[in-house]
């Protein structure tokens, strides 16, 4: 039988409240308070972003919800120039991993940026990482990262076919997902990520991955990714001399509650398959 004190406590990590980050609590709704994680009278300006989404259990359990444009700060742009002297995979991950500008990274155990080959010709971009990420230091290890594997081998994709990344580094307090101001201040990584690591195709696990790097197209705007998987959305950039074809699809924590929505999961795997698979003479 549970006593008072153990019965709160498994309340709280049910509703996903299971690290203590400040020692006062913080207003999600404040937009100053979530933006900086202080709740101090002298919060600078926060800019204006939509309500940003309650703290879930699993951050990709609602498809078509919480959808918000990446802010892209003077940080971010800062960044962006760093960046264009960064010519190596290498190189890209040493900055990543020396980089304290995230907010995110003062709560998290670990840096998590890739696994897979840096030459596979598939490269997988999911949300963030979650807690077993955050252990691990690596992308994609836990529950979600198995059946994503496990789909990724019966669609015909070798082990080691695969380069797994994410659109955050590090691990979301209470897995929640990343706000727009971390997401825009990460995605010149994940730009010159893809630029330097240039695949022949990109998966987009999400509706987080989709809105981050085509949010501001109008085709994708608003829309969740039950409207946008299955389709090819060419990815441009000036880095690259030509595009990628890149695909989105369910996230694997979304499929592990909604097992009926594998049927479309595996339909865009095998789409991916048929796309990467030289045509035979
Ligand atoms: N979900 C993600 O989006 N990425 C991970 O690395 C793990 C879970």
């Amino acid at each position: 039988m549970q006593n008072y004190s153990e019965a709160v406590l498994r309340w709280h990590l049910d509703i996903g409240v299971d690290e203590t980050i400040t020692s006062s609590p913080v207003s999600k709704f404040n937009t100053a308070d979530a933006l900086s994680g202080e709740t101090t009278a002298s919060a600078p300006a926060a800019p204006v972003v939509e309500s940003l989404p309650l703290a879930t259990k699993d951050n990709s359990s609602l498809p078509d919800k919480s959808l918000v444009a990446p802010f892209y700060s003077a940080e971010a742009i800062a960044v962006e120039e760093k960046l264009k002297s960064i010519n190596t995979l290498s190189d890209l991950k040493d900055f990543i991993n020396t980089f304290d500008g995230c907010s995110l990274k003062k709560t998290a155990t670990n840096t998590v940026i890739s696994r897979g080959s840096e030459a596979s010709e598939l490269m997988i971009i999911g949300e963030a990482p979650g807690a077993d990420e955050d252990r691990e230091g690596l992308p994609f290890v836990g529950r979600s990262g198995q059946l994503l594997d496990a789909m990724l081998a019966a669609a015909g994709f070798e082990k080691e076919q695969a380069y797994i990344t994410n659109i955050v580094f590090w691990r979301p307090p209470g897995n929640r997902k990343p706000n727009p101001s971390e997401i825009g201040l990460c995605l010149p990584f994940v730009r010159r990520h893809i630029a330097l690591k240039k695949p022949k195709a990109i998966l987009l696990l999400g509706g987080v991955a989709v809105q981050s790097l085509f949010g501001d197209q109008d085709f994708v705007q608003n829309k969740g990714i039950t409207k946008l998987r299955g389709d090819w959305i060419d990815y441009t950039s000036k880095d690259l001399e030509t595009s990628i074809p890149t695909i989105a699809s369910y996230h694997p924590a979304y499929l592990l509650r909604t097992p009926i929505a594998k049927k479309l999961a595996w339909m865009d795997l095998l789409e991916l398959q048929a796309r990467l698979t030289p045509v035979q003479k």
